[in-house]
């Protein structure tokens, strides 16, 4: 299975700060945003990754993560002109995913738990669609799923007034390979987007959409707005400092799958040892 982080978009909703630095790239707590999907997709055992973003922002996720070698993986990138709506990821990145099967996660979604580290890879040979659902407080911000009694998923609605559930569509997402195919038949909303929502309806009708509940020890950190983000770089500095742990971190989750050896860990380390990030890398060893 490949996979693609989408981290385009406007960004608008954060000005002035993003006015000229992506969103994706803004610091949560001691690590780039982007960090933190990847760190989720190379958990799942996934290490060919592409990245689309905006023109202007490839060269600096470019320079941020290179091509990928040095954590075992390999990164290539696509620029998606113009932010026509999540679905539009699999258009761009149609001739990237090929025959093979495709995780997406957006590159402003954060996830931690041990549900997210350790499960993830189970759901790499899928045949349709899954989603995974996260009960919110406010569901009328999100694509919302409703639920059969028997946690059966019957529909999904992109940011409903009056919500069937508090079920939220998060941003991550594994497909067989018949998405691209899907997501070019997807007319686009009311919004002008080609809807992620849309994609997985289409799924859903043809029997063939599975919803995963994030359990409740798993957290799903939103950033789309001054007060979150802050938030979610506060819930990281805690959890790191209290445990002695990193989350999201790229350089630990590829020596943990194999990617890398002790001696390319080392390198990495060495690399970046004046910030103390690298002597975390050094105690893994
Ligand atoms: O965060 C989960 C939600 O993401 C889901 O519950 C919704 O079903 C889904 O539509 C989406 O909702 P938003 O309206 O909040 O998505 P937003 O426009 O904020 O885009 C999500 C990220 O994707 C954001 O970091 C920008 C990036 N993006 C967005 C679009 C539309 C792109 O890179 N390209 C695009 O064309």
């Amino acid at each position: 299975m490949k996979g693609i982080i989408l981290a385009g978009g406007s960004g608008t909703r954060l000005y002035p700060i993003t006015r000229a630095i992506s969103k994706q790239l803004m610091p949560i707590f001691d690590k780039p945003m982007i960090y933190y999907p990847l760190s989720t997709l190379l958990s799942a055992g996934i290490n060919e990754i592409l990245i689309i973003s905006t023109p202007e922002d490839i060269p600096l996720f470019k320079r941020l993560l290179g091509d990928g070698k040095n954590l075992g993986c390999k990164f290539s990138y696509k620029v998606q002109e113009m932010p026509r709506g999540l679905a539009d990821a699999f258009i761009v990145g149609e001739d990237f995913i090929g025959k093979d099967k495709v995780a997406m996660i957006l590159g402003d979604n954060i996830f931690y738990g041990s549900q997210i580290d350790n499960e993830l890879s189970k759901y790499t040979n899928i045949d349709g669609a899954l989603g995974f659902a996260a009960y919110v407080k406010d569901p009328q911000r999100y694509g919302v799923y409703e639920f059969d009694k028997n946690m059966n998923v019957v529909s999904i609605e992109e940011k409903p007034k009056r919500p069937k559930s508090n079920y939220a569509n998060s941003g991550l997402y594994f497909f067989d390979n018949n998405v691209s195919k899907i997501a070019k038949h997807v007319a686009p909303s009311k919004r002008g987007e080609i809807e992620i929502t849309s994609v997985l309806d289409s799924y859903l009708k043809q029997g063939n959409l599975k919803v995963c509940l994030l359990e409740k020890g798993t957290a799903w950190l939103d950033t789309g707005t001054f007060d979150s983000m802050m938030k979610a770089a506060q819930f990281v500095q805690v959890i790191e400092e209290r445990q002695g742990i990193k989350i999201g971190c790229i350089e630990e989750i590829a020596y943990k799958k194999g990617f890398i050896n002790k001696k390319q860990l080392k390198k990495l380390a060495e690399s970046q040892i004046k910030s103390g990030y690298g002597k975390y890398l050094l105690d893994l060893i």
